[in-house]
């Protein structure tokens, strides 16, 4: 199977010839129908919503784009609470899921009226001290089972009990009566512990621990869960090899799910809201770079004008993501590595392997695939290596920057030093 991508040659070398490589580019039409079909598959669930986790893709052009289709945001730092609000968001439109956060953090979220996720019972009282002894109304604590789930072995996010995030089986009823004795009067209940998960049953499995735990706080406590978020998590098929999620699968599951455990109730009518960031983003990205040089050693080795700086998962996780050579689609394919030039030995997309692709030449333009998500955001500076800009392909198919390169400029304006 092969993956595609939503340009021909001749509108690439178009794009390039304004824009020159590398750079990411977002499709706008696949992005509001993969927003649609989230929301269509939750639409039996009064008052779904996706927080689009805005580290996944921290562009304002983009996030308005997610909040023309219905969703919120799910902040976790002062710069993504910022954002959310230029965009427009507003109240509990926002999610802020943090950890070991700083006051101020907490201070601009109460202010915008955001729902304050906490990771930890001891957080209840930096909040209130945080908020000069105020205490939000409405308190969400997030839920690390830890033993109590196991998760499959290739599980991004890692074993529960071994994740830093999070409020434990033990602690979870006491942090309900404590936010209660301070004057919360509503309350959800979240959980963030699969990622990039494509196996349906994953997620149906973490609705069916949610619910539960809301019934189990609902008995024990007495507080009244409104709002339940399963958080991310689902996956992207990065290999052509992978098979999609079924979304109506997910969707139906927790429907079942809900119907055995919540339907008649107390807690019914529930919320169920999510925060996935990578499926919404993931698949309509693309970095594309330009081969820049050659090098035949103990491999062939294919040095592009992009690096780690724009797209760190391979070097970091050793993931792998799908590449394209404009053009040469259907040619003899042999063993090449496609490295930036970064001091770094894992600076290479195709993580530290060969992969067998049309023959590479010196100007010939790649397409790196799926890099929607934790892509550009995760970039960073080391080697005085510059971060490239963003795109927007429109539904009319003209394209506008929607971020510009990074300069020199930049790169030194932290710095007081004659000279620079
Ligand atoms: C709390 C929380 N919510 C949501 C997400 C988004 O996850 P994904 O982009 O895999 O959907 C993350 C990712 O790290 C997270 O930490």
């Amino acid at each position: 199977m092969s993956k595609s991508f939503p340009f021909d040659e001749k509108k690439i070398k178009e794009i390039i010839a304004t824009y020159p490589t590398p750079f990411h580019i977002y499709d706008e039409a696949a992005l509001r129908q993969t927003a649609r079909n989230l929301k269509q598959a939750f639409s039996w669930s009064k008052d779904y919503i996706n927080y689009f986790a805005v580290k996944a893709n921290p562009n304002p052009y983009l996030m308005e784009i997610l909040k023309e289709e219905g969703m919120g945001a799910d902040a976790s730092s002062l710069a993504e609470l910022i954002l959310s609000d230029k965009i427009g968001l507003k109240g509990q439109q926002i999610m802020f899921t943090s950890n070991n956060t700083p006051p101020d953090e907490y201070k601009k979220a109460y202010e915008l009226g955001a729902v304050i996720n906490l990771d930890d019972i001891s957080q209840i009282g930096v909040l209130e001290k945080a908020l000069g002894g105020k205490f939000p109304e409405f308190i969400s604590f997030r839920y690390n089972p830890g033993p109590d789930l196991q998760t499959g072995e290739g599980n991004t996010i890692g074993s529960p009990k071994d994740a830093k995030f999070g409020v434990t089986t033990a602690q979870l009823p006491e942090a309900y009566k404590i936010a209660r004795d301070k004057g919360a009067k509503r309350f959800g209940l979240h959980t963030m512990v699969v990622s990039n998960e494509l196996n349906e049953d994953a997620h149906i499995q973490t609705a069916t621990m949610i619910f539960e735990m809301a019934l189990k706080l609902s008995d024990e406590v007495g507080v009244n869960i409104e709002q339940v978020n399963f958080g991310g998590g689902l996956g992207v098929a990065y290999k052509p090899t992978d098979k999609e999620i079924d979304l109506e699968k997910v969707s139906q599951g927790i429907k079942a799910e809900y119907e055995r455990l919540i339907k008649g109730t107390t807690l019914d009518p529930l919320r169920i809201v999510t925060e996935n960031g990578r499926y919404v983003t993931g698949p309509n990205g693309y970095l594309i770079t330009s081969a820049r040089s050659l090098k035949n050693t103990y491999h062939n080795f294919v040095g592009v004008d992009s690096c780690m700086a724009d797209l760190m998962r391979p070097g970091m996780y050793d993931a792998y993501h799908h590449i394209s050579v404009v053009g040469k689609e259907g040619q003899p394919k042999k063993p090449q590595r496609i490295v930036g030039g970064l001091c770094e030995n894992n600076d290479i997309f195709t993580c530290k392997t060969d992969r067998d692709l049309p023959e590479i030449e010196v100007g010939d333009v790649l397409v790196i695939h799926d890099t929607g998500a934790h892509g550009r955001s995760m970039g960073f500076n080391y080697n005085g290596k510059l971060r490239h800009g963003e795109l927007l392909l429109k539904e009319d198919g003209s394209v506008k920057q929607i971020r510009r390169n990074e300069t020199l400029e930049d790169y030194f304006a932290t710095l007081d030093y004659p000279g620079l």
